[in-house]
């Protein structure tokens, strides 16, 4: 059945660039194939340079990269691809809103009736403002329920940047018209820890500090820098990864039951978790946090430069491309428990997952003879590439006398739904043609975590680092990132880097 929601213009600033092909063409056509998008829709691209024939084009040959269904059905391309128009204009130019305003005009007109407009904002950082202001004053941000402006990370690169930029989008839109990416708040995985937590009546008499003995997040990437070093260079995994996606998924790991699935209600609970996170004193940095850089080593049996040799990388590098940090929720259900972060390029493996290990038994009465390996309980939440959960926990082992070994219950979302899962952009755009927040920061979230990571970004800033690199490229970090947690008796749970 054809989609009854309101009739959409969405303009895309930056259609020639990456995120354009990789993500939100191949978003919007995988939308519009599963019939999540308006029946009556237009996408313009809007670039510096151009025409609608080549952009079309370019389009067409990203989906066959990067979509997840390949190559398009031409009948199905043709029927998008009629709905898709182009603007070249140069940022700063007032025509470039005045073309823009046009288009959105002609639609309207086309549509007999008045559409939501969504601006997606697909450009350098320091070109927000300027865009927004191009907007408002072209009149179109004045539709407060219908015109959305969404921006692509990063928000700022500090406090007072990210600040300065508010202030700027403020003055033409209403905090419900932004929507601040992350995209990792679109991934299904992700959004189903609400699900787990709040769904099941299972776990959550035990989600706290009398059985919950530590929780350890980890985003790894096997890739490095890739053509990014430039961006890198000004960024560093604390900014580009900590920042937003890591302190989002502890967010969620930490915050406290929701009384209703509204968007506010989501974001002031998260807004509480980073508000309870114990501040970070620069002095006492070596106790909660370690950094690395990547040398040069092995990823997928290939040898692989040293971060420093990267392209766009200056060869004297300071710039982080690990960081693990120990933090605490100062709260009644969290005290004293620690949430381990870690981040890096050049990994391992790529692994993003939540590890909650749980106590230990109060009192063990099975001998040290009838087993090996015996751990505490232990979820594992996988969010990328695998996708589910699992529990482990103590099982006996067949045969004569008891012996105890380590098992799992698994649930995995492939087999579950026998569905392959959306990807993150899907959900994105689609809750941003909806009109829906909830997946979206708010301002009040981006100005906490920045203010937390201050004092941290500071003191790496003002210390250059000494021993980088020091940590071979695919492995799990530095050595002293293990130290961070051996120091309290932990240690990190790697998963097995050839997944079964
Ligand atoms: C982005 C970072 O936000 O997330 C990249 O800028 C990183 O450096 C990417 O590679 C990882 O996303 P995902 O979805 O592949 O884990």
């Amino acid at each position: 059945m054809a989609n009854p929601i309101a009739p959409t213009v969405v303009a895309i600033f930056g259609a020639t660039g990456d995120l354009t092909q990789r993500k939100l063409i191949p978003a919007l056509f995988n939308l519009f194939l599963d019939q999540e998008l308006p029946r009556q829709f237009t996408i313009v691209g809007v670039g510096r340079r151009g025409d609608l024939e080549n952009f079309r084009e370019s389009m067409r040959q990203a989906l066959g990269k990067y979509s997840r269904r390949g190559e398009p059905n031409e009948e199905k391309w043709a029927e998008f691809s009629g709905r898709i128009r182009y603007i070249a204009e140069d940022f700063q130019s007032v025509e470039l809103y005045e073309k823009l305003k046009a288009e959105v005009d002609a639609s309207e007109a086309e549509f007999g009736q008045p559409a939501s407009r969504v601006y997606y904002l697909s450009v350098p950082p320091d070109i927000f403002g300027r865009v927004a202001e191009g907007l408002g004053n072209a009149g179109l941000s004045a539709a407060k329920d219908r015109d959305r402006i969404v921006i692509e990370k990063p928000f700022g690169r500090d406090l007072e940047s990210a600040e300065v930029l508010n202030k700027k989008l403020i003055e033409h839109f209403d905090e419900q018209q932004i929507y601040r990416i992350d995209h990792y708040l679109g991934k299904e995985t992700v959004q189903n820890i609400l699900a787990l937590r709040f769904g099941n009546a299972l776990y959550e008499p035990i989600w706290n500090r009398r059985y919950v003995d530590n929780v350890q997040i980890t985003v790894a990437e096997e890739v490095g820098v890739e053509k990014r070093g430039g961006y890198y260079e000004t960024s560093g995994a604390l900014r580009d990864m900590v920042q937003n996606h890591l302190l989002q998924l502890m967010c969620l790991v930490a915050m406290e039951p929701l009384v209703s699935f509204d968007a506010d209600e989501v974001r002031n609970k998260k807004v509480d978790v980073l508000k309870a996170v114990r501040p970070m004193e620069a002095k006492n940095r070596h106790l909660f946090s370690v950094r690395g850089q990547y040398g040069p080593g092995y990823s997928g049996g290939m040898s692989v430069p040293a971060y420093r040799k990267e392209v766009g990388v200056d060869p004297h590098s300071g710039t982080e491309t690990y960081v693990a940090l120990k933090l605490y929720v100062d709260n009644w259900r969290w005290h004293n428990v620690p949430f381990y972060l870690r981040t890096g390029k050049r990994m391992a493996r790529k692994v993003s997952q939540v590890v909650i290990n749980f106590c230990p038994v109060p009192h063990q009465m099975f001998p040290a003879s009838s087993t090996d390996d015996f751990e505490p309980n232990r979820m594992i939440i996988n969010i990328q590439p695998e996708e589910g959960i699992s529990v482990q926990f103590q099982a006996k082992e067949p045969g004569a006398g008891m012996r105890l070994r380590t098992v799992s219950m698994d649930f995995n979302y492939e087999r579950a739904f026998q569905s392959e899962s959306r990807e993150a952009y899907e959900t994105l755009l689609q809750e941003v043609i909806e009109g829906n927040t909830t997946l979206f920061m708010r301002a009040d979230q981006e100005h906490l975590a920045w203010e937390l990571l201050m004092p941290l970004l500071s003191a790496f800033e003002n210390s250059p680092p000494a021993n980088f690199p020091n940590y071979v490229a695919g492995t799990w970090g530095p050595e002293t990132s293990d130290l961070l947690l051996a120091k309290d008796g932990h240690r990190w749970y790697n998963p097995p880097v050839h997944p079964q």
